[in-house]
């Protein structure tokens, strides 16, 4: 069944009625067609592809061509969610010509909306994006395209670098942002920021009280028993129901137990 569908009206919409949003990455058609049938409330097809669907080390190998790919693929599996796509790594620091293409590509592509990380540096461009009628999702604390800045995957916000997350977060909530993604910052500054913006905020590893979840699709499903960080709850072993049904495939194919004579034409 699929839900009804989101757009950034019914975003602001939940924010006054106090009702969660759950959002989940997806990256292709297939795991789309899935998700399309699920009652999700959004897509988010995340940069953190490059590393999930590529295999790369960090999400600052992502493209906006890659992007772009991703984005037509979810759009078609999933023709009923509201997605949003990732600006990738430098593309909103090299000027508004370029961040505006990128901004056309994933549009085009068939997102309904683009997230860009970042903070103060990142107002006027997120400014322009809104003012050219492209929602913007922001995206603070942790911020995986400044990895190296930030030397590691850390807790953000903690100790005095709180009221500056605040700040950053009031300044989206300004420049026209109808969401921002709170990503690993402690449980309180998260309640703090939600109560103080009047758009919703979508935690990850940022404790019960902003007004959404979101979580890489693969990681809730359990996809890398290895990837255990504190904020991520599994609901499925797709690792091991995976490699237990290609066990199950290879078995009977060496023991000729597969295909038999009803899945053979004659
Ligand atoms: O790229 C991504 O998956 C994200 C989420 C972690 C919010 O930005």
């Amino acid at each position: 069944m699929s839900a009804t569908a989101m757009n950034v009206r019914g975003f602001a919409k939940r924010k006054r009625d106090a009702r969660k949003i759950s959002m989940v990455t997806c990256y292709d058609y297939w795991s789309a067609q899935i998700i399309n049938e699920t009652s999700i409330d959004c897509i988010l097809v995340g940069d953190s592809l490059a590393m999930v669907m590529h295999g790369f080390d960090s999400t600052v190998h992502a493209t906006i061509d890659m992007m772009a790919t991703h984005v037509a693929a979810v759009r078609r599996g999933a023709p009923d969610k509201f997605i949003v796509g990732d600006m990738p790594f430098l593309s909103c620091s090299k000027g508004l010509e370029v961040a505006m293409d990128g901004v056309q590509q994933l549009m085009q592509a068939g997102a309904n909306s683009v997230k860009v990380e970042g903070d103060s540096h990142q107002i006027p461009v997120i400014r322009h994006i809104v003012e050219a009628g492209v929602p913007v999702m922001g995206h603070i604390g942790l911020t995986p395209q400044s990895i190296h800045g930030l030397g590691g995957h850390k807790v953000q916000g903690r100790g005095d670098k709180a009221e500056r997350l605040v700040d950053a977060a009031v300044e989206l909530a300004e420049a026209g942002c109808f969401g921002i993604v709170l990503e690993c910052v402690p449980s309180e500054l998260a309640a703090c920021i939600s109560q103080r913006i009047n758009v919703p905020t979508i935690g990850i590893g940022a404790g019960p009280d902003t007004d959404g979840q979101v979580l890489v699709l693969q990681d809730l499903l359990g996809a890398n028993p290895h990837f255990k960080p504190k904020f991520l709850r599994t609901y499925a072993d797709s690792h091991g129901v995976v490699g237990e049904a290609v066990n199950r495939f290879h078995s009977e194919v060496v023991t000729h137990a597969f295909p038999s004579e009803a899945e053979s034409y004659r």
